[in-house]
């Protein structure tokens, strides 16, 4: 992920896009809600923990056939069916279900994340969303923004104040699938924990990053995410007058992403560095 285009110069129709990622995350959150499964085909993916039910499929499905059936020369990532290059310069980066695990124990923090980004999505710092919508029907609850246009919670313009200091912050965190990432998320947690009002874990990256824009967390920060999880949430987040930033000089990656209001990003930047946050699992 990143917020760079890779020198790719596209014109692109902000505001028609932001319509048509809404209008696909909202029929993708109808389908997860009122089918979801009474048998459930659950497969497991990068760790027994991290699992993919046959909705995450059926979901990504429609996202594919509502967007590409809009705009066929776009290309779309998907987080079940990978990369579907287009030839317009924009790229569809959709996770059908982020939060699955929340999802398949029926827990409302699970939500669809739909954005579209010019540049290429798979390299840290060559691409930028420019239209995206998270939407979760669990909560009841939906998140656009448009770059230059703005961002938004249920049409009502958000903008982030300056946020408190981070002994006051709550702080939303998440943590991988795999056992070392985890021991290593569980060290810096530790050692952040201290220092700040409290944490929270959602279970959706993209419910988090809204929640920042939105002022009901006032930070978030993760290791290991992908782009499905955070393009869209990314974009509400900076379009809401937040930061979204990486560690030590290096774009948001899936090496530590933290979003947060301007001067607090740069305070909880520099935590998260002294805890070597982003360091590599022993
Ligand atoms: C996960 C969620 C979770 C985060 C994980 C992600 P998924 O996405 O966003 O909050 O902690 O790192 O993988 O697997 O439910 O799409």
């Amino acid at each position: 992920m990143g917020d760079e285009t890779g020198g790719v110069a596209v014109q692109a129709p902000v505001a028609e896009l932001m319509a048509l990622a809404e209008r696909a995350a909202r029929k993708a959150g109808a389908l997860i809600r009122d089918e979801r499964p009474e048998s459930w085909q659950v497969q497991t993916k990068s760790s027994p923990t991290d699992v993919v039910t046959q909705m995450d499929h059926a979901a990504e499905d429609l996202l594919n056939d509502v967007l590409l059936g809009a705009r066929p020369e776009d290309g779309l990532l998907g987080e079940e069916g990978g990369l579907q290059p287009g030839t317009s310069g924009l790229t569809w980066v959709v996770d059908p279900i982020d939060g699955t695990v929340n999802y398949l124990y029926g827990q409302p923090g699970y939500a669809v994340s739909v954005a579209v980004a010019v540049g290429d999505p798979l390299r840290p710092g060559h691409w930028t969303p420019v239209a995206g919508c998270v939407h979760s029907p669990g909560l009841g609850t939906t998140w656009t923004a448009g770059v230059g246009l703005g961002a938004f919670h249920e049409g009502r313009r958000l903008q982030l104040g300056a946020g408190p200091e981070l002994s006051a912050a709550l702080v939303g965190t998440g943590f991988g699938y795999r056992a070392e990432r985890r021991r290593q998320q569980a060290r810096v947690l530790a050692g952040l924990l201290p220092l700040i009002r409290d944490v929270r874990r959602i279970g959706s990256a993209a419910i988090d990053l809204c929640l920042v824009a939105d002022g009901r967390l006032d930070a978030y920060y993760e290791r290991g995410l992908h782009p499905w999880d955070v393009a869209a949430g990314m974009l509400v987040v900076r379009e809401a007058g937040g930061q979204v930033l990486g560690l030590n000089g290096v774009p948001p990656s899936e090496h530590l992403l933290l979003a947060a209001p301007p001067a607090l990003a740069e305070t909880l930047r520099e935590r998260l560095q002294a805890l070597d946050a982003g360091r590599d699992e022993d």
